[in-house]
């Protein structure tokens, strides 16, 4: 019989998965996340994903977008840097590969997919970095909608699990389940999506399940209806990334972002109600979350 492990967690859980940090750190120690994000009409996931891993502690935090959008982000970002990928034409031309992979040389870990839309430039960009990036990595957004319909190309991972983060339309779209299949039997999805393709799976909604491959899932008890608007999952993207740059395991890493993510929509409320909450409200807030479990 295979033996279950399933827990609900809590502000001990949580506070047992906070990374060291060293007070004579330096912000080398601390990890240096890249993002590739944004589009046109889509910056502010990029930029909300970058500040949020500024918030969530990594040391450093680069925001890869096309050049289209690049000048824009430079407006937005101030903490975290930028890099333009080439683009012809308005796609993303294929040297950007090399440029991923350039920039991926001195990082810790990845984050992919924010607002990047699903063109077939984008398509060939994550079948290209899947298989050769070994370093920790979250997939969320139109990362999950590209990755919809190739699901083989995780079994070419050679690092750690990914992080897949879909709501559950994105899972509908990377499973062929309905919306309402996967709502109606979560934490089963979800586990059996983890096993299944080698991936930490964290399933979104009021109630966040998170699964590994091994077959322990977590359920996540933080967060309120403020977070039902458009933006806080990128926010939620850029502090996995963070976590993990910070050294975190995958599994533990989006435990822990979960948890902070819904504890700092918790404090917002607690000042301004849960109605009319903007996604980067949460932002200022991740640093109070964390400091609330060491
Ligand atoms: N209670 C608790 N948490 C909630 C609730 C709720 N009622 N509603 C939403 N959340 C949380 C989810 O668990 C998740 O962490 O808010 C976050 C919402 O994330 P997304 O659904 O990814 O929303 P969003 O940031 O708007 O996504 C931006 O990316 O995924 C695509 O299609 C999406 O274009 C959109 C973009
Ligand atoms: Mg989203």
């Amino acid at each position: 019989k295979v033996t279950s492990d399933v827990r609900l967690v809590d502000v001990a859980e949580a506070a047992r998965l906070l990374p060291e940090r060293p007070v004579a750190g330096h912000k080398g120690r601390f990890g240096h996340l890249l993002i590739v994000a944004g589009a046109p009409g889509k910056t502010g996931a990029a930029a909300l994903a970058g500040n949020a891993a500024v918030r969530g502690g990594s040391g450093l935090v680069t925001v890869a977008a096309p050049a289209a959008v690049h000048d824009i982000l430079e407006v937005k970002l101030t903490e975290a840097m930028t890099c333009p990928l080439a683009h012809v034409d308005g796609f993303l031309a294929t040297s950007a590969e090399e440029q991923i992979l350039e920039l991926l040389t001195e990082k810790q870990a990845l984050a992919f997919g924010p607002g990047v839309g699903q063109g077939d430039d984008l398509r060939n960009l994550l079948t290209v970095l899947l298989p050769q990036v070994e370093l920790p990595m979250v997939i969320d957004a139109d990362g999950l909608n590209l990755l919809a319909g190739q699901l083989g190309i995780l079994q070419e991972r050679k690092g750690p699990w990914p992080v897949l983060t879909p709501h559950p339309g994105e899972m509908a779209r990377l499973c062929g389940l309905s919306v309402a299949e996967i709502e109606a039997e979560r934490f089963r999805v979800a586990k059996g999506f983890a096993r299944a393709h080698n991936v930490v799976l964290l399933l979104k909604g009021a109630r966040t399940v998170i699964a590994a491959p091994d077959g322990r899932v977590r359920i996540n008890s933080s967060g309120n209806d403020g977070l039902a608007s458009g933006g806080s999952g990128d926010v939620l993207t850029g502090l996995v990334g963070a976590l993990l740059a910070q050294g975190l395991e995958s599994f533990d890493a989006a435990i822990l972002a979960a948890w902070l993510h819904g504890r700092a929509a918790e404090l917002v409320a607690a000042g301004q109600g849960a109605a009319g909450m903007a996604a980067s409200d949460l932002l200022c807030q991740l640093p109070v979350a964390r400091r609330e479990l060491s």
